[in-house]
């Protein structure tokens, strides 16, 4: 049985390790996979690589949750009717 070891690259294209990414993301503030790959050069070719680099982002909280919906703001004026 073959052995997967664990530094096997995210980016099989740009030879990318998931350490690099990490700490480009969290040094850099990196938010999506584009920035991701022009920090890393990750992504950058077969784009294969798109959905692990996300699953990063998302881990190391480079991307806001996405059920997240802003606040309404509620201070809508009441409708004015006019009497009768
Ligand atoms: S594996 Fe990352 S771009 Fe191809």
């Amino acid at each position: 049985m073959a052995h997967v070891p664990e530094d096997d690259p995210v980016c099989q294209c740009f030879n990318v390790p998931e350490e690099r990414i990490r700490r480009a993301i969290l040094e850099g503030g990196l938010r999506s996979v584009e920035e991701v790959t022009e920090a890393t050069g990750a992504g950058g070719g077969c784009g294969s690589c798109w959905d692990e680099i996300r699953e990063i982002l998302e881990e190391t909280g480079g991307t806001p949750p996405r059920a997240e919906a802003p606040p309404r703001a509620g201070n809508r004026p009441p409708d004015p009717r006019p009497e009768p």
